[in-house]
């Protein structure tokens, strides 16, 4: 027994460590020459058999084999993990070169963002932001507003009465009342924001929506600052110089009362569908506070007078984005939303 056995344990070694397929093959190859029973351990066995002088370089011969195989096995055992993961990953199926899948950012709705700017342009301008309940009562919603018992809006087919004999809001005028009650009188610069609600469901109207009341009340305020301030903020809300018309309305909380229309912002006047063929559109109502309201919230209606103005919001946002369809709104289908994002 020479070197040339250690060569071919060598070589066998070797061969048998390529020749594997899988680590569990490879680990069958470890165990039969580094196990403990392996063919290594047999070949250090067999000093015992050499001449003395020959065993020192028999052993380190050994040994460096044993150290060889080792290096050679865990080389090969690399080899073949990243074989099977590669394997195990084609049969998963993923490719995972794909690039990822994109997140879609949420956005602010369109109508939030209109209320908003309305509010800012008014906020800007000095007017304070006051806000009221949805349920309300009789008398914030229509007795302190100057609405007899007998008007139609009074109706259970236009309001949604509770069982306690409340009600939803039908608009937010109520919050003037009750913003009035709570700084205690003049002067006022209040706008309000909310929703409110009728018994109305069709093309145009919806259960439920918003509007922004406005109320000033001081001395001297007359009507020409009722059209200052509005026709400024027509002309800031849609950023362009429209042709306004106030045109005679009625309201029972204002006198005299009118109805603000704008110039289309589709037709610019000609006259088209949105507009009716008319060239105008109605933007909000308007007027000076009637004497009966501020006296019955204690204010002198001979020192002081007002105007009042209530928008509807859904309105504002449709003209502005050129929105045909009111409901495209509340049916929160994100490719319409997404496109005011
Ligand atoms: N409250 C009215 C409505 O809902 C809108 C309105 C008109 C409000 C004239 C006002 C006003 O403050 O002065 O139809």
């Amino acid at each position: 027994m020479g070197t040339e056995q250690v060569d071919q344990i060598r070589r066998a070694a070797l061969g048998a460590i390529e020749s594997v397929g899988d680590a569990q093959e490879l680990d069958a190859v470890r165990v039969e020459y580094l196990g403990r029973k392996g063919r290594v351990k047999a070949l250090l066995a067999t000093l015992g058999h050499l001449p003395e002088a020959e065993r020192p370089a028999r052993g380190e011969a050994i040994n460096a084999l044993k150290a060889e195989l080792a290096a050679a096995l865990s080389a090969r055992h690399v080899v073949l993990s990243g074989a099977e993961r590669k394997r195990a990953e084609a049969r998963a199926a993923v490719d995972v070169t794909l690039p990822g899948r994109g997140e879609v950012a949420g956005a602010e709705h369109p109508l939030k963002t209109t209320l908003k700017r309305i509010e800012r342009l008014f906020v800007g301008a000095g007017f304070e932001v006051a806000e009221g309940p949805e349920i309300e009562d009789e008398y914030y919603n229509f007795e302190a507003l100057n609405i007899p018992p007998d008007h139609p809006a009074r109706a259970m087919h236009d309001t949604f009465y509770l069982a306690d004999g409340r009600l939803l809001r039908t608009h937010t005028s109520p919050v003037q009342i009750r913003h009035i009650k709570k700084i205690g009188g003049p002067p006022v610069w209040m706008i309000s924001p909310g929703r409110v609600y009728r018994r109305d469901s069709d093309l145009t109207h919806t259960p439920m929506f918003h509007q922004i009341e406005g109320l000033v009340i001081d001395e001297g305020i007359h009507m020409g600052h009722l059209k200052w301030v509005l026709g400024e903020f027509i002309k800031a809300f849609f950023e362009c110089e429209l042709d306004l018309r106030f045109r005679p309305s009625y309201f029972p909380f204002t006198e005299p009362s009118a109805e603000l229309d704008v110039a289309c912002v589709r037709c610019d006047g000609a006259g088209c569908r949105v507009c009716s063929g008319s060239g105008w559109l109605e933007v909000l109502g308007c007027g000076m506070v009637h004497p009966r309201v501020l006296a019955g919230v204690g204010i002198d209606p001979e020192r002081y007078t007002g105007f009042a103005f209530g928008m509807g919001v859904e309105r504002l946002a449709m003209l502005r984005y050129r929105v045909e369809d009111l409901r495209r709104f509340f049916e929160n289908d994100v490719r319409f939303l997404a496109q005011f994002a």
